[in-house]
């Protein structure tokens, strides 16, 4: 059995052979954390991104959708606290030259002291057979109970250093944990200093009037500096909301885990205004309905946790993860974070405008309360890819790789086949497919034997193959062979249209999700 590492290696090397992902500029080696979506992967990427938008604006009357630019005044990054507060804590190895998250470093050391225990609990569950009491064997075993106090005490001491911005406890505790670099071996650490993650450049032409601006690292305030705009241009009342899907940048210390942590990646964010006072009812509001957005997908509901968070960023009162069990452990895909009047009120004291709402029916006015749901596109498509990629055993003693996706977000929902390439058989698959893709992404492939053909296809989660074979041109009938179980039926050509339909619509998942 391959470990979960050996899988996801093998999807991302499964992503760049079959036009997933490719490393951004490779012909030069490469960007790091930089990645560009190739044939197939855009088209996911799309139909995720479609899921969301539609799932957004079409369901709920009262959410409209913008598109903001990238480049925004640099006092947007002021107000909004970016500019003092966005950063990272990092420190340097001296030998190695290797730069890291102290956080994240120390996050691996908790990691590992969890992975002590729980190799201790393994063992004695082999040896004591079905009579073993985990419980009981976690609450009494003494190196157990060493390893969990250690936990715990590095645990409390971290978050305090966090909570308190304190740098030098934090290389403190590298120290005294004796973390050492990966790469270099030692110990040899420069102190721990903040890193702001925004990147910067210039707009104008010369080097004295330039002026110095930020890629933005979140879309949300895209939205909020366009409240007024939108609210007044759409005659919105509250409760309503404002969505967007763009690029966001953020120079990332430690990139890793492929598109998990990427520099340049992409967000679908939705900011929903509100009445003060009514954020825990909408806060647990958009919980249910986004959760109920990535289970309605059918990827395992045993998939999918919230994670409250203790430590609040600086302008929430109330903050949850929804995460996806990756194979490298449970990680965030999306935030739902109330944001109390914070950036409304940051911008009308930053920019001197008056950022307020008319309430009709109490008379008077005042700052929204904001719910914010914030999903990256990279990871979503991830968690889907992570979900989907297997390798099967089949009778025989054949694999075969196949992705599991839902159809509603395959790439290429039907690829058309003649049999050979001859008898008039590619010109009625022609016929066929001409029928079909206006109104589905079919594809049409006549190389090769029919299986190895099922194989490629399998490998970029087809739903649909097609084949048109010498019957066909009597009886206008196909063969259809069915990705997940490989099962074949003979179809007539015009029922195809309603088969594949059916299996592809996104309106069952909006159904789904309106209902109670
Ligand atoms: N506006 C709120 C906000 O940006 P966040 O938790 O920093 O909150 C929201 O980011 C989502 O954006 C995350 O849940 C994640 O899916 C995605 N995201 C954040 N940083 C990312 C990165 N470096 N690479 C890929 N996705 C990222």
């Amino acid at each position: 059995m391959a470990t979960q590492e050996e899988t996801f290696k093998k999807l991302v090397a499964h992503c760049k052979e079959y036009g997933f992902v490719f490393p951004s500029s490779e012909i030069y080696d490469g960007l790091g954390a930089v990645y560009d979506y190739g044939q197939n992967g855009v088209e996911l990427k799309n139909n995720i991104k479609r899921y969301w938008w539609d799932s957004m604006t079409l369901l709920h009357e009262n959410i409209v959708g913008i598109d903001a630019a990238i480049f925004m005044h640099p006092t947007t990054w002021k107000a909004s606290g970016h500019v003092d507060a966005f950063n990272d804590p990092l420190i340097d190895n001296r030998d190695s030259k290797k730069r890291y998250r102290a956080d994240v470093l120390i996050e691996d050391q908790l990691a590992k002291i969890e992975e002590k225990i729980n190799k201790e609990v393994e063992k004695a569950a082999k040896r004591f057979g079905d009579s073993f009491d985990e419980t009981m064997f976690r609450q009494t075993n003494p190196r157990v109970l060493e390893h969990q106090e250690h936990w715990n005490q590095l645990h409390e001491r971290y978050s305090k250093a966090m909570n308190a911005n304190d740098l030098a406890e934090l290389k403190q505790i590298i120290l005294d944990e004796e973390i050492v670099c990966p790469i270099s071996g030692t110990r040899n650490w420069t102190d721990v200093r903040q890193f702001n993650l925004m990147f910067q450049t210039e707009m104008g032409s010369t080097a004295d009037g330039a002026m110095k601006i930020y890629l933005r690292p979140e879309t949300a305030q895209g939205i909020f500096v366009n409240y007024l705009n939108v609210q007044k241009t759409g005659r919105m009342k509250i409760p309503f909301g404002i969505a967007q899907i763009g690029k966001a940048f953020r120079n990332e210390i430690v990139a890793r885990q492929f598109v998990f942590r990427m520099r340049e990646f992409e967000q679908m964010e939705m900011q929903f205004f509100i009445k003060p006072g009514t954020e825990m009812e909408w806060f647990k509001h958009w919980k249910e309905f986004r959760l109920k957005w990535h289970k309605a997908l059918g990827l395992g509901d045993e998939k999918y946790r919230f994670h409250d968070h203790e430590k609040l960023a600086h302008y929430a009162n109330a903050a949850t993860d929804i995460e996806f069990l990756m194979p490298f452990g449970f990680k965030e895909v999306e935030g739902i974070h109330s944001r109390t009047n914070f950036d409304l009120s940051q911008h009308a004291k930053y920019s001197g405008k008056k950022i307020e709402y008319f309430d009709p029916e109490l008379n008077e006015s005042y700052t929204p309360f904001v719910i914010e749901t914030s999903i990256g596109v990279d990871r979503m498509f991830l968690s889907i890819m992570c979900a989907a990629y297997k390798e099967e055993k089949l009778e025989g003693g054949d694999t075969r790789v196949v992705l599991n996706l839902p159809p509603v977000l395959a790439p290429v929902k039907a690829c058309v086949m003649p049999l050979v390439k001859k008898d008039g058989l590619p010109e009625k698959a022609r016929e066929v497919m001409d029928m079909l893709k206006f109104d589905f992404k079919t594809t049409y492939d006549e190389k090769d034997s029919i299986g190895k053909r099922y194989r490629r296809q399998d490998a970029i989660g087809t739903p649909f193959c097609i084949t048109i074979d010498h019957d066909t041109l009597n009886d206008g009938c196909v063969t259809v062979r069915y990705r997940d179980t490989m099962a074949q039926d003979r179809v007539k050509i015009e029922d195809l249209h309603e088969l594949i339909r059916k299996a592809v619509d996104m309106k069952q998942l909006y159904r789904k999700l309106m209902e109670a």
